[in-house]
């Protein structure tokens, strides 16, 4: 496994120049991947802070559940390789796996699968929330709406200390998000709510409150729910990216679970993070045709475009992203079953992604496509609009999300998140009253 420097050393030492002032601080080694500092007691021997905006050396919490080889192009949930995961699993069984930290036997899985499909109505008068959205509402704008308010509905597990209330919040959320996602989808198009099936899997059901009406039979594709469930699955968790950090910030001060997955949601809208899959679908419709791609590719290089290649680069990945394969994979396999022959879409995108990789910008910064590129040309295949994208990154990640909350929930070392700065405004002055401001 590669990762960093294997090392020995149980210390770090930081001593400030042109003083006697030194600090040994801790080195913590995990299971794999990079050692980490200790440095909770740097400020009371030396009085300084680190600097790390964006945390990207910064190693927030200690957790079991996700690992990713940024160099190697690695991704391990609970040990497990994303591409075994996402061959051999099930969304629900790598749900049972992120947050109880095995695979599940048979009689985990039923009843951890049974637990989960029997959590996915909604409270009835959940539904009026949705009235009080306008029709073109951004689906994102309702579910950060609907998921706070399940605060408002379900008490009866709103206590994070109680074990019991932690796994009923947790079946709840990953229970009914497919539920309030599909209805976002179904009030945007003035079409009637479609109600869960307990008869039916997860991903099945979820396409198929996406896709029903109460004016037909409808019959959900089983090689299109398998394409659903796999790509729930690549979208489940992912160390401590943004969203989840947000998750676990909120976290830590005891709100509930509900308004923490609120506050993930949203922060899992911006377009540098989940709301990328959709911002990729609109960059290659702004291209167009691949005739235009080589002066798009030098609007990317030009700093002063603010134009950047969407689905491509990521902070921890600097070789290919690995779930960006299996997507691909899934992706030739989704139009084949929809005898899409060639998707102008897909065509576009592959030399794009050509292009890239055999450019000197692209390949010096080390960007890769990541999970992102692929995903939209699949939903959009699947019929889904590109502003439902990001929602169902939004259902897909809650099972990380709550993994993540309840993994710090338990840790009894967790407390509340509180960073510091450098501070490099003015420093104290006096009041100036009005008539001497000049
Ligand atoms: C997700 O964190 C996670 O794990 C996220 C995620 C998850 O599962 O939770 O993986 C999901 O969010 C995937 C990323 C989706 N976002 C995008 O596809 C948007 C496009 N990508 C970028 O905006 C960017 O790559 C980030 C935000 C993803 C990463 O940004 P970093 O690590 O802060 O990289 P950077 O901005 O420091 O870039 C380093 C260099 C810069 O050039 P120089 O200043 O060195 O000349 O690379 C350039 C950047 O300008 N660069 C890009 C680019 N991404 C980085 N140039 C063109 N196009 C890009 N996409």
């Amino acid at each position: 496994m590669s990762g960093t420097a294997a090392t020995n050393a149980q210390t770090v030492t930081i001593t400030l120049d042109g003083t006697n002032r030194t600090a040994t601080l801790p080195l913590l080694h995990g299971s794999i991947g990079p050692s980490v500092a200790d440095i909770r007691k740097l400020y009371n021997e030396l009085g300084i802070f680190t600097f790390d905006p964006g945390y990207g050396g910064t190693a927030a919490c200690d957790s079991k559940i996700t690992y990713i080889d940024g160099d190697a192009g690695i991704l391990l949930h609970r040990g497990y390789p994303i591409d075994q995961l996402a061959e051999h699993s099930t969304f629900l069984e790598v749900a049972h796996l992120l947050l109880n930290g095995e695979l599940p036997n048979a009689a985990e899985k039923h009843a951890f699968d049974m637990g989960v499909m029997r959590h996915t109505m909604l409270h009835e008068q959940l539904r009026s929330f949705y009235n009080g959205f306008r029709r073109d509402a951004h689906p994102m704008a309702v579910m950060c709406g609907v998921v706070g308010a399940m605060s408002a509905f379900y008490h009866d597990s709103l206590d994070i200390n109680d074990p019991h209330h932690r796994k009923i919040s947790a079946f709840r959320l990953i229970a009914k998000l497919p539920t309030i996602a599909a209805w976002a989808y179904k009030y945007a198009i003035g079409q009637p709510f479609v109600y869960p099936r307990n008869d039916l899997g997860y991903a099945e059901n979820f396409l198929y409150m996406m896709n029903a009406t109460p004016a037909e039979e409808y019959k959900v594709s089983p090689i299109l729910a398998r394409a659903m469930d796999r790509i729930l699955i690549l979208h489940a968790d992912h160390e401590q990216n943004a969203s989840t950090s947000t998750v676990r910030l909120a976290g830590s001060t005891g709100a509930n679970p509900f308004a923490c997955i609120a506050a993930g949601i949203a922060s899992l809208w911006g377009p540098a993070h989940g709301g990328a899959n959709e911002a990729v679908l609109k960059m290659l419709a702004e291209i167009g045709t691949p005739a235009n791609i080589p002066d798009f590719i030098a609007k990317v290089k030009d700093k002063n475009s603010n134009v950047r290649l969407m689905g491509f680069g990521h902070r921890v990945y600097k070789n290919f992203d690995p779930r960006a394969k299996i997507m691909e994979r899934t992706c030739h396999e989704v139009l084949n079953e929809l005898g899409i022959k060639d998707d102008p879409l897909l065509d576009l995108a592959m030399e794009l992604e050509r292009i890239a990789l055999h450019d000197e910008y692209f390949v010096a910064r080390k960007l890769y496509p990541n999970v992102d590129f692929y995903s939209g040309i699949i939903l959009k295949a699947m019929g889904f609009p590109t502003s439902m994208f990001t929602v169902l990154f939004a259902v897909a990640r809650t099972v990380g999300w709550i993994s993540q909350w309840k993994e710090m929930i338990e840790d009894p070392s967790q407390r509340i998140g509180r960073p510091r700065q450098i501070y490099t405004g003015p420093v104290q002055r006096d009041y100036v009253p009005l008539p001497d401001r000049g």
